[in-house]
């Protein structure tokens, strides 16, 4: 596993071959993003939060002029790429690690999250949460979507040969840190508790193909004028 300074690192590096997933994915993980945004029932007049953003992956599904835009990502090479890619969107670009930032509680009325989950540590899951959950409106969404160990010993086998040992060696060394990550990442059920104790309601959290898990959910509290993250 990465530390966080490599992993800010390791992301500035991949920039430049990140689309490269899309292939090596059979463009399985763009099918994964379009399915989460289209659980998006309405963006008309909202402000969407993309965490972790990378190259702007989700924006491209985002199309109404009156969507205001927020993206958080730590790595400038990603940053800069997204900005490069989505010249015709405003696009508010907050370059800064999510735990750090300061968000004004209550901002959003959508959060959006993919493929960033995986290399949260276990110890700042509480910390993701309530970070979440602070800077959503009431009644705002968040929609988050990650790949996971496949449960069946065949999925598992297959994917761990896959990711492991073909496509680092077909499409580069890079993808050799993807593995590990997947292998840890059980299912997304101790991020969901989180979130119902910080008072989310979970409206959906399904799992598909054994490979990727998607949370819908929506914050039910009450407006409050001074959450805090601890
Ligand atoms: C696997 S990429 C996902 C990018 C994009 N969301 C997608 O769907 O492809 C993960 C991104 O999360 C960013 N990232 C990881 N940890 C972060 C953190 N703590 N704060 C801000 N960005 C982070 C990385 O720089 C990278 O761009």
């Amino acid at each position: 596993m990465l530390t966080k300074i490599d992993l800010k690192e390791y992301f500035n590096n991949l920039s430049g071959t990140y689309r490269t997933n899309e292939f090596a994915s059979f463009f399985l993980t763009n099918f994964m993003r379009r399915k989460l945004i289209k659980k998006v029932q309405n963006f008309e007049n909202k402000s969407v939060l993309d965490i972790m953003s990378g190259k702007g992956e989700n924006l491209k599904y985002i199309n109404q002029n009156n969507t205001k835009i927020t993206t958080i990502d730590f790595a400038s090479k990603m940053n800069i790429a997204a900005k490069s890619k989505h010249k015709n969107k405003k696009i508010h670009q907050i370059e800064n690690d999510f735990f750090k930032e300061k968000h004004k509680p209550e901002s959003y009325d959508i959060i959006l999250c993919s493929f960033g989950i995986k290399t949260i540590q276990p110890e700042q899951l509480n910390a993701f949460t309530k970070q979440l959950s602070k800077t959503l409106k009431p009644n705002g969404e968040i929609f988050l979507l990650e790949l996971v160990k496949p449960k069946r010993t065949f999925n598992y086998k297959f994917t761990k040969f896959y990711l492991d040992a073909l496509v680092p060696n077909i499409f580069g060394k890079q993808f050799k840190a993807l593995f590990p990550y997947i292998k840890n990442h059980v299912n997304m059920n101790k991020l969901k508790l989180n979130m119902i104790n910080e008072k989310l309601q979970i409206i959906e959290h399904k799992r598909y193909m054994d490979l990727f898990e998607i949370i819908h959910a929506k914050n039910i509290a009450i407006p409050s004028l001074n959450k805090t993250i601890e």
